[in-house]
């Protein structure tokens, strides 16, 4: 046992695991990434983890926050040169509160998205962030992260869902910033600095979170169509209709939507004509069902008689609709069983996504002809995923540096766009080395200057999103 771990133990309430067995499970991520941990921390209430911030800053112990591990970039399993306690927020997770009245909740960092999502309804309120991951992933990474998903269109990413944050500091201080307030003109945006910091800048304890009115309906709709250019002319036209109540305009390539029918063994896609992309699209609504429906059957049949698009299936019951999201939420363990998959999360303007994926996929073709690229995303985001998957029989194929070239590729295209190359995911370990190409050197001054600001030693996190000015090459303790 690591000698500073000796009086770490007696500091907080709640768990230090340092049995191997105990800390594997939290040393291995979604994509299969491994780190290391001297011990994993469970503190309970937000004094114990000051406490064990205090006892890191004493002992120059690197410190890793980790709430649900659902990350998709690197940065939830500790991959640091320095010996570092993995700080998982799971075991703060209560509702601290819910105010109707203010349409506000404050949730501890800890607490699942879906419990929150519950805590809201509770309450006959919405809380509408909303991904794949809810069952698993934790508030805290998810405004760590600045999580995006399936209803930002509507309501925004996780920072626009956020009036106020309690941070424990590099240094073990707690700053209550738990208002709920709408306005607040009083100096620098400490909220939004830590938002999307993705664990660099301090340990997110608890969170404000906006709530919003039901919807008394929703509709659901799958299209078929051959142009992204259109699907994004639909959008335009969908929203002016339904006066900006489209709640989810998800993108799917055919290669995507045929790998994930393979996986969930359905033999029928929702909509039958073939064609090149297909579009999960939701309206919510406060007027009621037969106004929600209506302004989706009307938009779709105005685009089926110019030509828009090719087919459109509109959900008749709740199943149905549960079962055209099933197709999009299992688009992430759909590429996971076909081996080692590059991925990406990038943004550009809805304007520029069709010249933009045509360029992809010329140059990607052209250097990788047997690797499989599917696209999909939040297409009213301008956020699209682009995966090359290995060939279909030799899934160890694409090797770490096929992953590196077609990451330049991609990003490279992206940046020529104006576009980012996450949206979404954050930067954490797998983007870091890539960052420099593509910000600018006062961006990437000033952010350098913010962390050491904040976290002097760089104890949190170090080596997510940003190198220390002593990154070793041998990555290895
Ligand atoms: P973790 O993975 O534990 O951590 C992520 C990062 O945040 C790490 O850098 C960690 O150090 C830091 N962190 C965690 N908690 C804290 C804290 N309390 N204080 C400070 N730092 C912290 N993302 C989207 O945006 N949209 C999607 O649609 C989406 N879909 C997904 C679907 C699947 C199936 C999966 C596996 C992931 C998906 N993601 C999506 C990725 C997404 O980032 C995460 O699901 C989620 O936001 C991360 O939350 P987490 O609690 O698991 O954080
Ligand atoms: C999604 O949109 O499905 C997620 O961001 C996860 C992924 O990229 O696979
Ligand atoms: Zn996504």
């Amino acid at each position: 046992v690591n000698p500073a771990l000796a009086d770490l133990n007696g500091l907080f309430a709640g768990r230090l695991l340092v049995d191997e067995a105990d800390k594997a499970p939290f040393l291995v991520d979604w994509l299969k990434l491994k780190g290391d941990a001297i011990a994993v921390a469970m503190p309970e209430t937000t004094e114990g983890v000051a406490a064990i911030l205090r006892w890191a800053a004493r002992t120059g112990t690197a410190i890793a926050p980790q709430g649900g591990n659902t990350g998709l970039a690197g940065g939830s399993v500790p991959q640091l040169a320095r010996p570092t306690v993995l700080l998982s927020l799971k075991r703060l997770n209560r509702i601290r509160s819910v105010d109707a009245v203010n349409s506000t909740l404050v949730a501890e960092a800890g607490c699942l998205l879906a419990d929150v999502q519950a805590a809201a309804a509770e309450a006959a309120r919405l809380f509408p962030l909303s991904l794949a991951a809810e069952g698993s992933c934790t508030i805290g990474g998810n405004l760590a992260c600045n999580a995006g998903g399936t209803a930002v269109l509507r309501y925004g990413t996780a920072r626009e869902l956020c009036l106020g944050l309690e941070v424990v500091t590099a240094d073990g201080e707690i700053w209550n910033g738990l208002n709920a307030l709408r306005k607040n003109n009083t100096g620098y945006s400490l909220r939004d600095l830590f938002i999307g910091s993705e664990g660099t800048l301090g340990v997110i304890t608890a969170a404000v979170l906006k709530l919003f009115p039901k919807p008394r309906a929703r509709a659901t709709a799958m299209v078929g169509l051959d142009r992204v250019e259109q699907a994004a002319l639909l959008l335009a036209a969908l929203q002016s209709r339904s006066g900006g109540a489209i709640t989810t305009f998800e993108l799917m390539s055919a290669r995507a939507l045929a790998l994930v029918l393979a996986h969930l063994r359905q033999t029928q896609s929702p909509v039958e004509s073939a064609c090149r992309w297909y579009l999960l699209i939701e309206v919510s609504d406060q007027q009621g069902e037969d106004a929600a429906a209506a302004t989706l059957e009307e938009g779709l049949a105005a685009a089926l008689e110019s030509g828009q698009i090719k087919d459109a299936v509109i959900a008749s019951s709740l199943s149905q609709a549960a079962s055209f999201w099933r197709l999009r939420e299992s688009m992430n363990e759909a590429q996971a069983a076909t081996g080692k998959v590059v991925k990406h999360d990038v943004s550009l303007p809805i304007s520029a996504l069709d010249p933009f994926i045509a360029g992809v996929d010329a140059a990607l073709s052209a250097q990788f002809p047997d690797a499989r690229t599917i696209i999909y995303g939040h297409l009213g985001d301008g956020n699209l995923h682009l995966s090359a998957l290995p060939p279909e029989r030799d899934p160890h194929r694409l090797q770490p540096r096929d992953g590196a070239l077609i990451n330049r590729i991609v990003h490279d295209l992206v940046h020529e766009y104006g576009g980012a190359i996450s949206a979404e995911h954050g930067i954490g370990t797998l983007r870091r080395d890539e960052l420099p190409r593509y910000k600018s050197e006062i961006e990437l001054k000033l952010m350098r200057r913010i962390k050491t600001a904040l976290d002097p030693d760089w104890t949190l996190n170090p080596g997510v999103l940003l190198a220390p000015p002593d990154w070793p090459t041998d990555r290895s303790f």
